[in-house]
């Protein structure tokens, strides 16, 4: 038997103002995206921002349904968009934001399970790291190199 360990380093900023000029417009496009969730079952409103190898940005947000199972979180929603209306077109990065109409999010908000697994196809598919930056409505902001740092041992394609 051998042992193994997993670990993956993040950085994290304390303010938006922290990130590069790029990044920080990102970020601003995912808190305005969460504008427009539609999110009146949990109230909590999340934005996604895809930034494309081509320059174009892609946003999501989390689309609820009185049949919970229905509805759709703002990750997938943006990177669904983006393969959608992009095909083939490399994901550099993505931003992410999460408020609630009951409390103020003050840490950041990571992607579900299923989430992580759908940005990883995209990842993998790709050959290339998809950057995230995570964050809620106030607070620090987590950038994760890789879709893969957060999701390790992950199905992928090999297997099939
Ligand atoms: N949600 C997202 O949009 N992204 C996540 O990564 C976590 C959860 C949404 C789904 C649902 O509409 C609401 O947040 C509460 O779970």
């Amino acid at each position: 038997m051998k042992k193994q360990k997993v670990c993956f380093e993040l950085q994290v900023f304390d303010s938006i103002n922290e990130l590069s000029q790029e990044s920080q417009e990102l970020m601003q496009k995912a808190i305005a995206a969460r504008k427009d969730a539609y999110a009146p079952y949990s109230n909590f409103l999340v934005g996604a921002a895809v930034l494309l190898e081509n320059g174009e940005v892609v946003i999501g947000n989390n689309q609820e349904n009185a049949s919970f199972p229905s509805g759709l979180c703002a990750e997938r929603v943006a990177v669904f968009q983006a393969g959608a209306r992009y095909p083939g077109e490399t994901i550099k990065s993505i931003a992410i934001s999460a408020a609630s109409k009951r409390y103020t999010v003050d840490k950041p908000a990571a992607p579900c399970g299923n989430c992580r697994q759908s940005i990883s196809e995209y990842e993998v598919r790709q050959k290339s790291p998809i950057e995230l930056f995570l964050m809620g409505e106030t607070g620090q902001i987590i950038r994760c190199a890789s879709i893969a740092d957060i999701l390790p041992l992950a199905f992928d394609t090999s297997f099939l």
